[in-house]
């Protein structure tokens, strides 16, 4: 979303700029999500219109005359700046990553990133995953207080995508360190320090990248990456932007969602002893347990997309150059889909109706990863240290569109 717009109507008071800006300081949105619903199926705002019900949701990610919008930078000299040094290497939400692609170049491109990350292939990083999971938790010692985000949540999901990407040993940690001060290149209302940060680490990244693809053309692996590189729809392959912005935006996933999946998994768990003793009693559940974690607190709180042509939403007329957000977070609160909405419940037979992974054609690539992910993540940590207990000093993420901890301290046993 253009971030200007949001800023001026966080400042202005408005619905869309308020939900973001409430976010980043960690507060319970409840109140601001019935607010939203109670303004009708599509609120119409200063900036836009917004929703918070399930079914406006899937409408609005559905319709054709709704594409995906990347940030813009602000007017002033601020923003020319930052127009002027933004550089032209791979960025997560700049063309062509899939993100902010549009038909017909993103049904092509898609169809070949499809093709290699099967239902199939993340199976067979599931053995990869326990044992990475293990590891990390053997590394651990249960006699002193660990911080969970700095040793486990933000360390499992990056490992299991050096994996995807066939990051050699000896340059992972380069990689690492690279993806970590990309990563806030997803979120919103960067400050102009991150934003150079961010821009610099894009620029030694792709130089990286270059390199890699090289590589691994020359000598393939056993890696998705690798058989990416060789994927074919009608003779036709990705292009090298397109795969760098490809590996940039999966490894940008995986520092700024799955680690927010396996954070507030723990938090909703240690809070909710009766639901954790559900999953020991009856662990086939803990499946569905990863769908209500992410239904009930989202690792993305939102999305948005931009008008091009007139149409209409839930009755409403959406006039072009207007924004919607959705509120995933809300809608997966929805009372008319979810009974009980506000409680935490592993055994909710419709958990997986969340739309944490967005819908249409732009629905999460790494879904079926996350899950897989989430559910080794989350089950081995609980079964490994079953008096695991959060303690003092736990410290929601400063992000506005992202949402997760950044720190959560706990004594294993
Ligand atoms: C798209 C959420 C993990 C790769 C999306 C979207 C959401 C989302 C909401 C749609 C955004 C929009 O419509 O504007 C999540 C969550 C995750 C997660 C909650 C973890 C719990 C991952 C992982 C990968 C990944 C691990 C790596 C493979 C992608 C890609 C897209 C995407 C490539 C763009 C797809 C397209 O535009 O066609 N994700 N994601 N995600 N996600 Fe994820």
């Amino acid at each position: 979303l253009p971030r200007t717009v949001l800023r001026l109507a966080a400042r202005r008071g408005d619905l869309q700029g308020r939900i973001t800006v409430e976010a980043s300081t960690g507060a319970d949105l409840t109140g601001l999500f019935d607010e939203i619903r109670a303004r009708g199926p599509l609120a119409l705002t200063k900036v836009g219109h917004t929703t918070a019900r399930h079914a406006v949701v899937k409408e609005v990610l559905t319709n054709d005359a709704l594409v995906t919008t990347r940030p813009r930078y602000g007017a002033g000299i601020l923003g020319k700046l930052a127009a002027w040094s933004a550089t032209e290497v791979m960025h997560p939400v700049q063309p062509p990553s899939l993100l902010v692609t549009e038909p017909p170049a993103h049904t092509r491109y898609r169809k070949l990133v499809t093709r290699v990350f099967t239902a199939r292939a993340v199976e067979q990083l599931r053995t990869r995953t326990q044992a990475i999971a293990d590891e990390l938790l053997d590394g651990l010692d249960p006699a002193n207080p660990v911080d969970l985000i700095e040793t486990y949540c933000g360390l499992l999901p990056v490992t299991v995508i050096s994996e995807i990407l066939g990051v050699p040993p000896q340059e992972r940690a380069t990689v690492l360190a690279l993806g970590a001060a990309a990563a806030p290149s997803l979120d919103l209302g960067l400050s102009w320090r991150v934003f150079r940060t961010v821009e610099t680490t894009l620029n030694s990244f792709d130089a990286w990248l270059t390199r890699h693809l090289d590589a691994l053309r020359a000598n393939p692996g056993d890696n998705l990456l690798s058989r990416l590189i060789t994927a074919r729809e009608d003779g036709v392959g990705l292009t090298e932007r397109e795969l760098k912005a490809t590996a940039g935006l999966v490894l940008a996933a995986g520092f700024e969602t799955t680690v927010n999946l396996l954070g507030n998994g723990i938090a909703l768990l240690t809070g909710n002893p009766a639901q954790l003793e559900t999953l020991r009693r009856q662990p086939e559940l803990w499946n569905n347990a990863v769908d209500e974690v992410l239904r009930f607190d989202p690792p993305v709180l939102l999305t948005g997309r931009m008008c091009v042509d007139d149409t209409t939403i839930a009755g409403v007329p959406v006039r072009r150059g207007r924004l919607v957000t959705t509120v995933l977070a809300a809608a997966n609160r929805d009372p008319s889909v979810f009974d009980n909405p506000l409680a935490f419940d592993v055994t909710r037979p419709n958990a997986r109706d969340h739309v944490s992974f967005g819908a249409g054609r732009h629905y999460c690539l790494g879904a079926q990863l996350a899950r897989m992910e989430g559910e080794i993540g989350l089950r081995t940590i609980f079964d490994r240290f079953p008096d695991l207990q959060l303690l003092s000093g736990a410290r929601r993420r400063p992000t506005r569109i992202l949402r997760g901890f950044e720190r959560l301290p706990a004594r294993l046993s």
